[in-house]
């Protein structure tokens, strides 16, 4: 069953009713301001830091799931009858609803009794402020006397505090309403040189700012005692719970249309002219009125929205494909680019299973995102790894998280996640290959974000390596800390006391349990860093690097495989974890992906060999499990993993994270057919016919499907903000498409299904666009090039010396 359908024209998805099984979401912003909009106009905004900037309320698991946020009123003056075009908060029978989120914009609209709405929620590029362009018309053959609402909730900023300190926050809201616009200025009055307005470009007839005045006591948004009344009451909010809500009237001939523009904005003041005039306690508007008055432009709005419709085609123009598959085009054409721009601006933070209060910044997180967004926005992750690269700790290991207001390292969480240091080698290798830019290795980073400690970014690759080599095991195999790549594998921990962190808990001095993930990952980062040392002239280094790397993969093989995969892990009893020997958790899907993407095995059959265990004990319709068989109860010795219940996240879910390593993995043992299948299971838009079963929204991915021992098996939590979009984006775009990133030059090296006729790509890679057909005229995976009509050595085509800008490549595949 579905709830919508993809126009990919538009580049929109349109849900047409509003009742989707849990909220659809969208995102609004990509710099500084951002929001986040349901396909009932739920959500709420924020300036930059989703905890410390928050500018409007919202209180997450709700009753109903989803509820406060831009909510717009109309009202039949005549009839007093008053509804909500976005369904939400008054739940009328809408004829024609729609919502359809579209790149960096949401329009929600429908029609009731005659009279069509619709909203469209941006925000401008470079503008810390949101627009709701909103349009009325009257479609039936009388005239109409209508009164349009908005309303908002303001927050006190904090989030955390706002949602807690409420004997001091009920006392402290101020607000100010000069021409229409309300000022909301709580805490301005003494450290803050920020507030919030809300603007309107109607005739505002009266407004509200205190909320008992618009919503009434022991009442909710779907029935505010205001819109009984039909009129706002002017009220001005002191303390309690400041509101903007304004009243405009329309009245509308047959067939009239009217617009109107809400606008939502933050604005900061210089600290020394906060006030107007300077002795007073009056906002000085003399900034920011400038601003309200071009977004009160109905001209001036349109432009701003074709100017973010041109800013989105141009960042999802850098990779475009045609393939005979609808839904890998839709993902990579469209939608997962796009969700990897939302884990780059937002990391884990904010979404409707992120509060936005919590995590920071994850270490690892951010350095695996980068493969996802860095052709899109190659400055930003320079910057993005500069700052990772300064939280880095001397000893080469990493704070888990790090703060973006801040941007300093997470004190609460720590480091001794021993696979984190490993993810900036490999996020700085895609940087470097995507760009060229080899001067980034030579900033001078700091450690810990100390002044005097700073190094050139390579030595804290350097460093990443070495921690590594710092902290091997009984067996020679990394010792895990905390966690690995699996923060819920917590084999130093041994918590039995209710409510302790299982991340930042260690009960063991850490010296046994080792991790065979890490290792794999230390081959892969290690042979990158080989590479980029080779590349800076340091031979013997290179050589150092790749020795270490060696000896590791023998450790692999002589200790981390067991008869027919790859194992997990060693416990703080030295015990195998991931084993035929275990009587549950026998095979994790980690290790499998990881050692053969790694090209681990490839020569002696292991590989394959690890592959068919995924396929026999892990794949299933839904993707592919995480562990089986599911841990049945908690123990001590693992941690997290074995606190969930049975198919849910770590606990064999399908963390659909770690199945594009599979993916990958399939393409280096040649298996396209699989690779492919196993990147459709979880393919969002390929799971958009079981909607219903899904759950969640069909345009991105989830971080989780239930796996088959779950009880709702199928169903997908946490969508949005996980690795899962970076990954599948890298594994089929650059392995079984093929198109690949790399120092030389871009290479072409595709692994698809042999039913593929093969596929059309455009690809823009270091300022010049590659015009890229593959044929089919074999089975296989060998490809033959023609660039520019002439046939080349290999598979990656060289930049083109005479500075052509366009440049054709024709392959065969056999
Ligand atoms: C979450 C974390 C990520 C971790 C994964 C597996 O997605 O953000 O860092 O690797 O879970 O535990
Ligand atoms: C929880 C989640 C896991 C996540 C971790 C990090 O344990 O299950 O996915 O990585 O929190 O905060």
């Amino acid at each position: 069953m579905t709830f919508g359908y993809f126009d990919d024209e538009n580049k929109e998805y349109v849900i047409t009713r509003p009742d989707t099984p849990l909220p659809w979401i969208n995102y609004l912003g990509c710099q500084d301001y951002f929001g986040i909009i349901s396909n009932t106009a739920g959500g709420y905004s924020f300036y930059r830091d989703a905890r410390l900037r928050r500018i409007t309320r919202y209180r997450y698991n709700n009753v109903p799931f989803d509820l406060g946020g831009r909510y717009i009123y109309l009202r039949d003056d005549e009839s007093g009858e008053f509804w909500s075009p976005s369904w939400q908060p008054t739940r009328h029978d809408l004829e024609n609803y729609t919502c359809r989120h579209g790149m960096g914009y949401t329009l929600i609209g429908s029609r009731y009794n005659g009279i069509a709405a619709h909203t469209n929620y941006f925000v401008p590029l470079d503008e810390n402020l949101e627009i709701w362009q909103l349009t009325i018309t009257n479609q039936r053959s009388k005239r109409a006397s209508l009164s349009v609402f908005s309303s908002i909730e303001f927050c006190l900023w904090d989030a955390q505090d706002d949602a807690t300190n409420f004997q001091r926050n009920f006392s402290i809201g101020q607000v100010e309403v000069e021409d229409g616009v309300i000022y909301h200025k709580t805490e301005y009055r003494e450290r803050r040189d920020h507030f919030a307005y809300f603007a309107c470009s109607g005739k505002v007839e009266a407004f509200d700012t205190q909320r008992d005045a618009f919503v009434g006591p022991y009442r909710s948004w779907d029935k505010p005692v205001a819109l009984e009344r039909g009129r706002l009451a002017n009220s001005v909010a002191h303390g309690w719970a400041p509101i903007g809500a304004h009243q405009v009237k329309a009245e509308l001939a047959p067939g009239e249309t009217r617009q109107i523009i809400f606008v939502l904005g933050y604005h900061e003041n210089p600290r020394d002219q906060k006030f107007d005039p300077p002795d007073s306690q009056i906002l000085n508007k003399r900034t920011v009125k400038p601003v309200i008055a071009k977004y009160l432009d109905f001209a001036h709005v349109d432009a701003a929205f074709q100017n973010l419709r041109r800013y989105w085609n141009g960042l999802l123009g850098i990779l475009q494909v045609d393939t005979p598959d609808v839904h890998t085009n839709r993902m990579v054409n469209i939608w997962n680019a796009y969700q990897c721009m939302a884990t780059f601006n937002m990391s884990r933070s904010a979404s409707f299973y992120e509060s936005g209060i919590g995590r920071g910044l994850g270490f690892r997180d951010s350095n695996q995102d980068l493969l996802g967004f860095v052709h899109m926005v190659p400055a930003r992750a320079r910057e993005r790894i500069l700052d990772l690269a300064a939280t880095q700790l001397p000893t080469g290991g990493a704070y888990h998280q790090y703060q973006p207001l801040t941007k300093r390292g997470n004190n609460d969480v720590g480091g001794n996640f021993n696979d984190d240091p490993h993810w900036l080698i490999l996020g700085v290798a895609a940087y470097l290959k995507e760009t060229g830019d080899w001067g980034i290795l030579d900033e001078p980073v700091p450690y810990d974000n100390h002044p005097g400690s700073e190094q050139p970014l390579y030595e804290h690759l350097e460093r990443s390596f070495k921690y590594t080599l710092d902290r091997l095991g009984p067996h020679g195999l990394p010792l895990i800390g905390r966690a690995d790549w699996n923060d819920c594998l917590n084999l130093n921990c041994f918590s039995d006391t209710p409510g302790q962190s299982f991340q930042t808990t260690t009960n063991k001095d850490g010296k046994v349990a080792e991790s065979v993930f890490i290792a794999g990952l230390f081959v892969l980062a290690g042979r990158e860093l080989a590479d980029i040392t080779q590349r800076r002239g340091l031979t013997e280094e290179a050589k150092d690097y790749l020795a270490q790397v060696a000896k590791m993969e023998d450790t692999i093989r002589q200790h981390g495989w067991d008869g027919e995969w790859f194992l997990r892990a060693y416990d703080d009893f030295g015990r195998k974890i991931g084993s035929k020997e275990c009587l549950e958790g026998k095979i994790f899907i980690e290790t499998q992906g990881f050692c053969v993407l790694t090209d681990i095995g490839l020569d002696d059959g292991l590989a394959v060999k690890s592959m068919e265990s995924v396929s026999k004990y892990l794949a299933t319709e839904h993707g592919i499990i995480l562990q089986q068989p599911a841990y049945s109860r908690y123990y001590l010795e693992l941690g997290e993993i074995s606190s969930y219940p049975p198919g849910y996240k770590e606990n064999a879910g399908i963390f659909c994270h770690n199945n594009p390593w599979v993916m990958i993995a399939e393409t280096r043992v040649g298996n396209g057919d699989r690779a492919h299948d196993y990147y459709s299971r979880i393919n969002p838009s390929a799971r958009e016919p079981i909607s219903d079963l899904h759950r969640c929204e069909p345009y991105v991915y989830a971080q989780m499907i239930a796996g088959r021992d779950a009880p709702t098996y199928g169903e997908a939590k946490n969508s949005w903000l996980t690795g899962t979009a970076a990954w599948n984006y890298y594994a089929i775009t650059q392995w079984i498409l093929g198109i690949r990133t790399s120092y030389d030059g871009l290479q072409i090296s595709p692994v698809i299904p042999k039913s593929w006729r093969g596929f059309n790509a455009t690809r823009i890679f270091r300022g010049v666009t590659y015009h890229i057909t593959i044929e089919r005229a074999g089975e296989g995976n060998h490809v033959a090039l023609k660039v520019d009509g002439v046939p080349i050595k290999g598979d990656t085509v060289p930049p083109p010396g005479d500075g052509r800008k366009e440049v054709s490549v024709k392959g065969a595949l056999t």
